[in-house]
């Protein structure tokens, strides 16, 4: 079969790691008899700097023509520190969110046996745990309006908004992850405080009846941001609004002591976007250091979403075969470090 796969590498390690990623589809595309044509543009700081703007309408015009988005990092520290700077390369991110219409992010958090010496928690605690943080994308406080200064720059302000309609949608998808899992759903809020909440509460409620089959929860955020620490294990599918998601799925990514290795999916709309859930990782670009595991494991979710099953398989095979025989950067490695290309090659080759 032939895809047509836009490859956004960003900012930072961004490149780097995607350049391995490639190189694993690559791989798999010649051992399964598939031509993946891949169209590379820019996004971040690096597409500020090359047009202007953190996502061109060339870079839209690609990523929608294309059968699935591969992506690097996004953020440059020299934009951190100017709260004035104009345009930022977050909002490259935020504008293709909102332009492809990905309103689900999906960050699955699971464990690896070799890693979880790496996990600030305990091994007890930690070994096993296995849940989906689905999180609403393109809502929120992230895109209310009216959000600004008052005229006098003393005052600043942001709206939280969702709509019935926003909630289902995304609801609905985190329904059907737990049909297919364990079939317990965590509704996460502050319905004790927030409007929205208790509209996200009141909309579950109504599904609830079609949904008999899956154990509904719901907890206030404060609780969950305890539990996910306390109770790693309890949790299956946590579903939650745009911002509560973004902290949480932080929070739960570091727990499996394996940042550098966990992958993420954003679906909606138009095509879906595949991207490791950590950083730029700014101090790193360039070296040939990086972890590039999240990247290839978030080429394995891409394939998976073209129902490339067995494809997909064989690099998450090809993954833990690496881990096994220790060629891994220096983050995981137990004793001698593999460069980032290593690491990619080495996949590959396994594939291959
Ligand atoms: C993420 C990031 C982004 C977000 C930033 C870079 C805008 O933290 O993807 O989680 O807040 O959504
Ligand atoms: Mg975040």
């Amino acid at each position: 079969m032939n895809y047509k796969i836009a490859v956004l590498p960003g900012d930072g390690i961004g490149p780097e790691i995607v350049e391995q990623a490639v190189k694993v589809l690559k791989a798999v595309a010649q051992k399964y008899n598939h031509e993946f044509s891949f169209t590379e543009a820019p996004v971040g700081a690096t597409a500020i700097d090359q047009t202007g703007s953190p996502y061109p309408d060339e870079t839209h015009r690609i990523c929608m023509e294309s059968d699935a988005v591969l992506f690097g990092a996004i953020g440059d520290p020299k934009y951190d520190n100017d709260p004035k700077a104009k345009v930022r390369p977050e909002q490259g991110l935020l504008a293709m969110r909102k332009k492809l219409g990905l309103y689900a992010n999906i960050r699955p958090v699971t464990t690896f046996p070799s890693l979880i010496h790496k996990s600030p928690l305990r091994r007890d605690l930690v070994e096993g745990a296995d849940f989906v943080v689905i999180r609403e994308l393109t809502g929120g406080i992230y895109f209310g309006e009216p959000s600004g200064r008052s005229e006098n720059g003393e005052k600043a302000y942001d709206t939280s908004i969702y709509s019935k309609e926003e909630v289902r949608r995304i609801v609905d998808l985190a329904f059907d992850y737990a049909r297919k899992r364990n079939k317990r759903l965590t509704v996460v809020d502050k319905a004790n405080v927030l409007a929205t909440s208790r509209l996200w509460r009141e909309t579950v409620q109504e599904m609830v009846p079609d949904n008999k089959e899956i154990e509904v929860d719901y907890m206030f955020v404060d609780n969950a941001a305890m539990q996910i620490i306390q109770w790693p294990k309890k949790f299956d599918v946590m579903v939650t609004e745009n911002m509560f998601g973004d902290i949480l799925s932080d929070e739960a990514s570091v727990i499996t002591g394996s940042l550098g290795l966990l992958p993420s999916a954003s679906v909606g709309i138009h095509t879906s976007v595949f991207e490791p859930i950590h950083g730029s990782y700014p101090q790193a670009a360039g070296k040939n250091i990086a972890n590039p595991l999240a990247t290839i494991l978030s080429a394995a979710m891409l394939l998976e979403a073209l129902d490339l099953t067995d494809e997909a398989a064989a690099v998450r095979k090809a993954v833990d075969e690496s881990m096994d025989q220790g060629v891994v950067t220096e983050d995981i490695a137990q004793d001698k470090a593999a460069s980032t290309s290593e690491v990619g090659d080495w996949i590959a080759g396994a594939i291959s």
